[in-house]
Formats: C-alpha cells, sequence, structure tokens
C-alpha cells in the first residue's frame, strides 16, 4: 500500500522556519501549544506566508482613485482575458479588456513564423488601443500574457531550455534563476509583459500528460525552484522588482494538478486537506513568498469541486490565510467546467474568487455581458468586483505599466538578436549537460572516444522538435521541422561537430543501417512530442505494442556494435527491455534546443580527458515495472526500479545487468491505439 507523502513535524518545523512563515507564534518563534489549540484547521494546516513584496500606501491610494471612477464596464473589461485569436485591435479600443493572451502555437497574423518585429506590432497595437480612451473611456494599459514555459517557445529562434523535468533533475536553484531570467529577456524583445509559469505541480502519478512540467515528485525542489524562478522572472523584492527587465510571473495551476486519480489531466484530487499543503502547495510557499504576483487556478478538482469554483481554496486558503495580494487568473475556460456555468456565464467563479477570466473563443463577448448583468441583478456584489479590480491595479502599478513607455519603445523591444543570443544558449546548453541522468553505463562504456566511427541512429538524433517536446513552437509540439528551429543544435550535430573536430567520424543513420562499420552507436528514441491531456497514458510502458527502439537496439547487439542509448522523454517510463539492450542509458528527458550539451558529456575531449560528468540525478523516481506510475520518495513500500536521487558518475560502479524483468505485467489483449 502506498502511503501519502507528509512532512514529520521536525520536517515541518524547519520548512516553517527556513520559509519565515509567519505561523501563530509565540515571541520566540515557537508556537505554543495554548496558541496552537486557538487556531482554525485551516490556520494550523495553510500558514500565514512572509510574503517579500509589500503593499505600498502611494499604490494603494492610487487603486482607490481609478476605483471612484471608474465605471462597472470598465471594471469588468479588466477582469475579461480573450485571446489574440478571437479579438481585433478595435475590440480592444472598444472594450479596454485588463489582459489578453497568446495560447500555445497561437502567432501574430497566425503566421508561425512571425518575426519579433511582428510580435512588438500586435503588441504595441493592442497596448495603444487600450489606452486610447475615445470609446469606453478608459486609459489603463492591457498586459499580453503567453505561456513561456521552457524559454520563449511560441517564438520563432527562441532559447528552449530544458523542459522541467529534466531541470528538476538538475537540482540547481541559481541556474534556475538564470535560465528564468534570460526568459524575461526573450519575451520583453517581443513587447510581452507577463508569463503564465513557473509550473508547480508536484507530480504524484507519472501517467499524467504534463508529467515533464513539473520539477519533481518532491515538493522540496519544487518549493526552492518556484522562488527562484519567480525571482529571476520578476526580479528580487529587495533588487530590481518587476523594472525594465524583469516581467511578471504566475504560479501555477492551483492547486493539487499533480495530485489527480490515475494522472487524468484536468481530473480531480482526492488528497486530505493537509497532504494538499505538504505536497501540492509547497511551490506556492516558495513562489508567493517571493512575491509572485499572479496564481493561475487549475482545471483539476478538489474532492469533486473544480477548483476555479472553489473558494475555500481561492478565497479563505490563498487570499485571506495566505495573504496572497496579487491576482487570480484563471486557465483556458476554466471557468465553463464549474457546476452551473459556461464560459459565456459565470457568476461562481467570481464569488469563489477568480479574478481574471481566461476566456478564449468567441465566449469572451457574452461572458463580459453576463458578468455586468449579475453584478446589476446582485449575483455578484460590487465589493468583489471591486476586490477583483484592486489586484489586477495593484500588479499593474507595481510593474510600472502606467509609467513604462509603450511595448515598442522598451529597452528589449524588437532587438531581434537577443532571441536565441549566443549567451542564452550556452546557458541552456549547461543547463541540458546537467540534466542528463546516467542510468547505466556498463563496462564503463562512457565517456567515448570522440575519435572513432561513431553512429548515430533513431528517430530522435536528428530531430529538434523531438529533442524539445510539447509547448514547442505549436502547443503540442508536433507539426514542426528542425528549419523551424533556426539557431538549434540536434543531438546529431552536436556530436557530429566534435566527432569531425577530434578526427573521428559521425554517420547519420535513423534506421541503424550503415557502409562502414562504426566502433559505437548512439542510439536517440523516446517519446513522440505532446502536451497536457494528450499526453495522458494508461499505464508507463515504452512503445507498447510497437516496440520499434527496441528492434533496433537489438539489431545493432546482435551486430556485435555496442549501444548507448539516449532516451527522449517527458516522464519516466517502463524501459526494461531497452535497458537490457543498451550498454549505456542517458535519460535526457526534453533537452530543448541546445542538443550539443549530450555531447559535452558523453564524449572525451579531444586529448581524451572527461569534458563534463555526469551531475544529474532522478527527480522523479524511475518505475521497476509498467503499472508503477505512483512510485513516489516516501512511500511506505518504496520499491522502484531506480530510486529518486539516482544517477551514476563517472567514477560509480554499473548496477542494472542485462537481465532485468522483460514482462510487461500487463493484458495485452487490452490493447489500444493510446497505449502505443
Ligand atoms: C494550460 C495553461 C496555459 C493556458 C494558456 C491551458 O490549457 O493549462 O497552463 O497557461 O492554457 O495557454
Ligand atoms: C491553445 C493552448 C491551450 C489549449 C487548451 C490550444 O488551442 O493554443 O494554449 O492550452 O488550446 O485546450
Amino acid at each position: 500500500m502506498k502511503t501519502p507523502f507528509s512532512l514529520n513535524k521536525i520536517a515541518r518545523a524547519s520548512l516553517i522556519a527556513s520559509l519565515g512563515i509567519l505561523a501563530a507564534c509565540s515571541n520566540d518563534g515557537t508556537t505554543t501549544p495554548e496558541a496552537n489549540n486557538a487556531l482554525s484547521k485551516t490556520e494550523k494546516i495553510w500558514p500565514k506566508l512572509n510574503i517579500a513584496v509589500k503593499q505600498d500606501p502611494e499604490i494603494e491610494a492610487k487603486i482607490a482613485d481609478y476605483l471612484k471612477t471608474m465605471t462597472l464596464e470598465q471594471k469588468v473589461a479588466q477582469m475579461i482575458q480573450p485571446e489574440i485569436r478571437d479579438i481585433t485591435v478595435e475590440d480592444m479600443r472598444k472594450y479596454g479588456f485588463g489582459s489578453y493572451l497568446n495560447g500555445g502555437g497561437a502567432f501574430p497574423n497566425g503566421d508561425k513564423h512571425a518575426t519579433p518585429m511582428d510580435w512588438v506590432k500586435l503588441a504595441e497595437d493592442f497596448y495603444q488601443a487600450s489606452v486610447d480612451d475615445s470609446i469606453d473611456g478608459s486609459k489603463i494599459p492591457t498586459m499580453w500574457g503567453t505561456d513561456a514555459v521552457h524559454g520563449h517557445n511560441n517564438v520563432i529562434g527562441a532559447t528552449l531550455f530544458p523542459h522541467n523535468i529534466g531541470l528538476g533533475a538538475a537540482n540547481n536553484p541559481a541556474l534556475i534563476e538564470q535560465i528564468a531570467a534570460i526568459t524575461a529577456v526573450e519575451v520583453m524583445a517581443t513587447g510581452i509583459d507577463w508569463v503564465f509559469a513557473p509550473t508547480v505541480a508536484v507530480v504524484r502519478d507519472d501517467r499524467w500528460g504534463r508529467t515533464y512540467e513539473g520539477y519533481s515528485e518532491d515538493p522540496r525542489i519544487v518549493r526552492d525552484y518556484s522562488a527562484a524562478i519567480v525571482n529571476g522572472l520578476q526580479g528580487k523584492a529587495d533588487g530590481d522588482f518587476l523594472s525594465d527587465k524583469r516581467v511578471i510571473s504566475t504560479v501555477k495551476h492551483f492547486l493539487g494538478d499533480g495530485g489527480t486519480v490515475d494522472g487524468d489531466d484536468q481530473g480531480n484530487n482526492i488528497d486530505s486537506e493537509q497532504d494538499l499543503f505538504d505536497i501540492h502547495a509547497q511551490g506556492y510557499v516558495g513562489g508567493l513568498s517571493a512575491g509572485s504576483q499572479s496564481v493561475m487556478a487549475s482545471f483539476n478538482s478538489w474532492h469533486g469541486v473544480k477548483n476555479h469554483g472553489n473558494k475555500y481554496l481561492l478565497t479563505d486558503v490563498l487570499k485571506t490565510r495566505m495573504g496572497f495580494d496579487g491576482f487570480v487568473v484563471g486557465d483556458w475556460n476554466g471557468h465553463g467546467q464549474i457546476e452551473g456555468c459556461t464560459n459565456e456565464s459565470c457568476a461562481q467563479a467570481v464569488n469563489a474568487g477568480l479574478d481574471i477570466f481566461m476566456v478564449p473563443t468567441g465566449a469572451w463577448k457574452p461572458l463580459y455581458e453576463n458578468t455586468i448583468a449579475q453584478v446589476k441583478a446582485g449575483e455578484i456584489s460590487m465589493s468583489r468586483i471591486d476586490d477583483a479590480v484592486s489586484r489586477i491595479l495593484r500588479v499593474k502599478l507595481r510593474a510600472g505599466l502606467f509609467d513604462k513607455p509603450s511595448p515598442a519603445k522598451r529597452q528589449f523591444s524588437g532587438k531581434t538578436e537577443l532571441i536565441g543570443a549566443q549567451q542564452h544558449r550556452e546557458v541552456a546548453r549547461q543547463a541540458v549537460r546537467e540534466s542528463l541522468v546516467l542510468l547505466k553505463n556498463k563496462n564503463n562504456i562512457l565517456p567515448l572516444d570522440a575519435n572513432q566511427t561513431v553512429l548515430i541512429a533513431g528517430d530522435g538524433a536528428d530531430n529538434i522538435g523531438k529533442q524539445s517536446g510539447g509547448w514547442s513552437i505549436t502547443w503540442q509540439g508536433t507539426n514542426n521541422k528542425n528549419a523551424d528551429f533556426p539557431g538549434a543544435t540536434s543531438i546529431y550535430a552536436g556530436l557530429e561537430k566534435q566527432i569531425t573536430e577530434a578526427g573521428g567520424r559521425a554517420i547519420l543513420s535513423v534506421d541503424g543501417s550503415y557502409e562502414q562499420r562504426p566502433d559505437v552507436a548512439v542510439v536517440v528514441f523516446g517519446e513522440e512530442p505532446y502536451a497536457e491531456g494528450h499526453g495522458d497514458r494508461d499505464n508507463l510502458e515504452f512503445e507498447r505494442g510497437n516496440k520499434k527502439s527496441l528492434a533496433l537496439l537489438k539489431s545493432l547487439k546482435e551486430q556485435g556494435i555496442a549501444v548507448v542509448s539516449v532516451f527522449i522523454s517527458g516522464r519516466p517510463m517502463w524501459v526494461n527491455s531497452e535497458l537490457n539492450a543498451s550498454d549505456a542509458f542517458v535519460a535526457a528527458w526534453l533537452p530543448g534546443t541546445e542538443g550539443g550539451g549530450i555531447a559535452d558529456v558523453i564524449l572525451k575531449a579531444k586529448d581524451g580527458s572527461i569534458q563534463h560528468d555526469f551531475s544529474g540525478k532522478l527527480s522523479f523516481s524511475w518505475p521497476k515495472t509498467a503499472v508503477q506510475a505512483t512510485v513516489n520518495k516516501g512511500d511506505d513500500d518504496y520499491s522502484p526500479l531506480l530510486p529518486y536521487g539516482f544517477g551514476l558518475t563517472y567514477g560509480d560502479k554499473n548496477v542494472l545487468a542485462d537481465n532485468l524483468d522483460e514482462d510487461s505485467k500487463l493484458d495485452n489483449s487490452a490493447l489500444t491505439s493510446m497505449d502505443i
């Protein structure tokens, strides 16, 4: 039986101390039994956070002034966030939306190859329309939110960092802060103000299609990273907070998205309230304490109630108890999933504490009209609207949006050279190196001499789309060619460069055929890209029903060629057969555009020395069977194939032999195309 991970008392006390959480404490910082007894259940579980960004009386006074002059229509418009595919600049002029977004794979003019200048122009046009008061009477600047979840991933030529799962294996908060700061710069080069990241899901079931968006199954890594990313995106509260070099961050998705039953995307989390805090809320403790200005509500339910309509979580816990004073933005028509709501009408969400409706599709117009009518009818109180608008204006004022020049005139705007800058790519390449986890290294076959003949095979070898995964140019990360990633380096290209320079020979051959017999083969294979629910799986078996990568590994082995496997995946998977057929096996996760980082680690330098040793460690337990999807550090009967924290270095003795159990223990008659 699996028992949920819970922090013990000592861990909890040290957590509280290390974060400066303001619980109900006596003067010496310890909670007396009397004080503890006087706390409500909510107060016992949820701490009052010591949020680094304090309220500024000047800003609060300005908010009060705005509220006095704004009409109901202007206020509700602040709460509506439409998508660039569904509004025109004239709509912005007429309604004055508080914000807008581009979803994954949405580009200016619907052009995938839109240039940074095209992005800036759209930002400028929407901004100018928002401050034009000729129709709506409002001069409040709008703001643009985007999913820069592993670099500025909707933009051609941007630096794409490893997805979060790889960053978790790197376990280097300082590096993660640097990555976030670079992402902010590339985002600002396109005139955008706000990023829907970090995702702080603590993933407990690896069948979930968003597993790779999580850093770890361990809340500790997520908590530390969340603070680091927020600092990198927004700047530190005591530093250049939301200066003209920074963007607004969003900690998402609140709450419990990584803990749904069966890893079902947008599903139901049935954890206890204590586990909700101990496991799933730690990213909020880190990110909100560091001052993240927005929180995105999650599609999932908690005990059957959709979070978008859960007043207890959004208002009582997040705002009242934890003390979050920024705004809560919804997720992609998430409000429409609340019982009794549609995409076009949902007083429940506002009443629960949602401040901004993310409302793509044409639903924005009826939603705007219905919300106004609901306030007039008394279904939503004016004080709730004022609270929502205060939060939105507070963030805009803190971010200096009223004073900053228009998007086109900002310091990084249109600076094409910042998108995918060499310096940025070098940091991404370092992140790739640090994210690689060495699972097997028989006879110390790695590192490889570079001056030999190396066959580079597998459908991931020269495939930048595949190595980048979902949320890469397109939403699903599919339908991309290498040419859609100018400046990027495939894993093959990275290897080829160093092998050639060392006097060796690199042979690219996806199917593993060759004319000149190689000394060794590097086979790059793994999952095809996916995003969100499209990546949900029934079990963790890799290539179930269609073991084409295994066939390639085996055929090379049968020819007596040593095989180094580089596995691309958004989660740990059951690959016992592939492990048995490999001499060395590297979990490379979804490295992004800087494939050269793989060569840096698996190849020796020209002079035969090690360039970079492996340092990545599993931030997710690696499964022993195809159905071991919820194996997590801290379980009572913890028995994964490889434990959390595992990762060989070049000095280590190999631990996996070639005799792992290859029976998937799954009933083959139930094979569906989804499994393959
Ligand atoms: C995702 C969010 C994302 C939003 C906007 C949703 O489907 O769940 O993570 O920020 O779309 O693209
Ligand atoms: C959007 C994504 C979004 C998804 C939600 C897509 O069309 O581009 O950003 O998350 O829809 O279903």
